[in-house]
């Protein structure tokens, strides 16, 4: 990355932070930018703002607890303030693929668990037809994950199952990631939903209608796109 890239990230997930209020339950998002919230909020908490953090992934989780931010969870708070995350691509209905990082699924979840959900990227991540450039990212039980995929190619798309190190990727709910690419995502709702409804498939990386606001980084600064 270069250090512009990592200054917009910063740059639009501190404009994020700006948004929460004290006292507020924060849903911690997973991935480069969620990360620079995450320390400026702890910043803040370590200057006794008020805040408690539900976070996406155990990554975030040890993050937030390394830079003082207390955590609670969706059984204690299932209705969160606001969630800050970022994304892999963003439409220009805000529509979103999410999921490179492998937290899809517990961000999925924050998200709709949250009154206002602020997705901070550098404005390389807009695209005008999601599934451009980054394959959809979609968790599959390990149990007959072949079946999966099999249903997936048959929605016409090219699943390829995630590698770390040489070895199969685990998510956190030690699950699988079928990488899976689309020619053109005409309709991300109704593919949102088809995926979901492939046997195995526990969620997918298309998040449709779930920002409320995206702060965009770019040379110039940082502007808010609302739905
Ligand atoms: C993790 C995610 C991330 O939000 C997404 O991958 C963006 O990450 P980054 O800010 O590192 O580019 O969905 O599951």
């Amino acid at each position: 990355m270069t250090p512009d890239v990592e200054a917009r990230k910063r740059a639009a997930a501190e404009a994020a932070v700006a948004l929460v209020k004290e006292g507020n339950i924060v849903g911690l998002g997973t991935g480069s930018t969620a990360k620079y919230a995450i320390l400026k909020l702890g910043d803040m908490a370590q200057d006794g703002f008020e805040v408690r953090g539900v976070p996406t992934s155990i990554a975030t989780a040890n993050l937030a607890k390394e830079h003082g931010i207390p955590l609670t969870s969706l059984e204690e708070f299932p209705e969160i303030d606001l969630t800050i995350d970022g994304a892999d691509e963003v439409d220009p209905h805000l529509d979103m693929i999410k999921g490179m990082g492998g937290a899809l699924f517990r961000e999925k979840l924050v998200a709709a668990a949250s009154k206002t959900v602020a997705i901070a990227v550098d404005a390389s991540k807009l695209v005008k037809t999601l599934g451009s450039r980054v394959p959809v990212p979609v968790e599959v039980h390990p149990f007959g994950w072949k079946v999966s995929k099999a249903r997936l190619q048959a929605l016409g798309g090219a699943p390829q199952l995630r590698l770390a190190g040489g070895v199969t990727y685990r998510t956190d709910n030690d699950n699988y990631v079928l990488d899976t690419r689309f020619k053109a995502i005409r309709d991300p709702a109704a593919l949102e939903r088809e995926m979901n409804n492939v046997p195995g498939v526990v969620d997918n990386g298309l998040f449709v209608g779930v920002a409320t606001v995206v702060l965009v980084a770019d040379a110039k600064g940082v502007k808010a796109r609302k739905r």
